[in-house]
Parts: C-alpha cells; sequence; structure tokens
C-alpha cells in the first residue's frame, strides 16, 4: 500500500490531472500495481462503509476487442491504453457488512457493542430498499472512490480519463456479470499519456456556491 508512489505532491497532481485521451502503447501497467492502486483508491468513504465498488480491469487484447464497440465514441483511450477499468457498483453489498465489521472488531478497530449496534441497523435496512436507491446509493460510492483511483494514478505516474460514454445498458453483461445486481458506473482508462490532456477552465466558487 502506497509503496510505489512515485508523486507525493498533492499540488501537483491535482492541478496536473487533465482526461488523457492518447496513451503511450508500450506502457503496460502490471496486474500487481493495478491491485495496489485499486486497494489504495479504497481507502474512499462509502455509505456505511459497505465498499460497493467492484472493477473489471479490461488489459487483454480479448478484453479491449470486446469492449471497443461498446466504448461509442471512446475507442482510441480502449485502444491505446494499459487498461480499461469498467467501475460498478454491487447493489448487494451489504452481503460484506458482517465480514467488514467482523474484522474491525478483530482488528481493534471497532468497539464488539457498536459492531453488534450497527450491523443489524445495516442488515434491517439496506436489502429492503427499493432498487433506484440502491443504485443511487453505490453510484455515489462508486464515483468518490473513481475519483480517488484517478488521483492515485496521477501519485503512481499515470492518467486517466473517467468516460460516461458506453453502452450502460449491455457492458455487465458483455463481462459476463450479473446486471441486476450490478450497475455500471463509469469506465476509467489509465495509462501515460502519448498526447496530454488540455487544459480546460472552471467556474469561480462563487457561481457554485450558496451562502445561508
Ligand atoms: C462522469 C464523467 C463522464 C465523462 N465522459 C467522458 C467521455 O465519455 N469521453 C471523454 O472523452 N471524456 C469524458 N469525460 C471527461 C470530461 O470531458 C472532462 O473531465 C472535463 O472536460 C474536464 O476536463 P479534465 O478532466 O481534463 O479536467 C467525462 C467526465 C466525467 C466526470
Amino acid at each position: 500500500m502506497l509503496e510505489r508512489i512515485q508523486n507525493n505532491d498533492f499540488s501537483d497532481i491535482i492541478k496536473g490531472r487533465r482526461s488523457v485521451r492518447q496513451y503511450d502503447e508500450s506502457i503496460k501497467i502490471s496486474k500487481e500495481e493495478l491491485n495496489e492502486i485499486i486497494a489504495e483508491a479504497s481507502l474512499a468513504p462509502s455509505s456505511a462503509n459497505m465498499q460497493p465498488w467492484r472493477v473489471i480491469v479490461v488489459n487483454t487484447p480479448e478484453g479491449k476487442n470486446k469492449l471497443r464497440p461498446l466504448m461509442r465514441f471512446n475507442t482510441l483511450q480502449n485502444d491505446t491504453s494499459s487498461a480499461m477499468l469498467i467501475i460498478l457498483g454491487d447493489t448487494q453489498s451489504y452481503l460484506n457488512v458482517e465480514e467488514i465489521y467482523d474484522a474491525a472488531v478483530q482488528q481493534g478497530k471497532m468497539p464488539q457493542d457498536v459492531r453488534d449496534k450497527q450491523v443489524p441497523q445495516i442488515m434491517s435496512m439496506y436489502p429492503e430498499l427499493p432498487k433506484e436507491i440502491k443504485t443511487e446509493v453505490v453510484k455515489i460510492d462508486a464515483s468518490l472512490f473513481s475519483m480517488q483511483l484517478m488521483l492515485v494514478a496521477r501519485a503512481h505516474g499515470y492518467d486517466t480519463n473517467p468516460m460516461a460514454g458506453f453502452e450502460q445498458d449491455q457492458i455487465v453483461k458483455a463481462f459476463d456479470l450479473d446486471d441486476e445486481r450490478y450497475v455500471p458506473v463509469m469506465v476509467l482508462s489509465i495509462g501515460k499519456a502519448e498526447v496530454e490532456g488540455y487544459e480546460t477552465v472552471r467556474l469561480n466558487s462563487e457561481q457554485i456556491t450558496f451562502w445561508r
């Protein structure tokens, strides 16, 4: 965890992040490093710490071929990146609640009585939520994970592009997962820039803030 960080300059990480759409095809990120990046992104917060983010890593020629027709106008990222990360939300993430909370107790991070109070509360609520609410919850959590992953990638010396332009109704099934359970959130390309991302502008804080 955090052992392969190459850039620890927070200001550079956030100011220098750009959506990169064309990557150096000679750069391959190892499975070990992608696992580290995913683990570091998983330090993101989530509703009841249920961590509903799931990732399909597409980094083989076969996987990329399968993904290409689903990526609409985003095929350059697919074809040149080291990997395409399909970020999903698991609407049954409450199935992991006991494991997560038991581990917290075992590791001395949560008192047993807090676990014994919270687990039944969570389990009486989340499984019964309507599908739209479950979808909304996991999309928020998986989006926080995605943002963290993009910054972690920068710290590892890589670039990313978040994408919503893909066939949302087909992508989960295409990779052999249950599309009733897993909700597509976004796709992130990751690799080293061949062509730098262009600079973009932001509204100023007064335009986006309500003070009361
Ligand atoms: C949810 C989301 C969906 C996006 N979808 C696409 C996309 O399909 N294709 C693309 O090239 N860029 C996509 N973008 C990238 C935006 O265009 C980009 O973030 C924005 O213009 C700001 O530029 P920057 O990322 O370089 O700061 C998406 C960004 C977000 C957050």
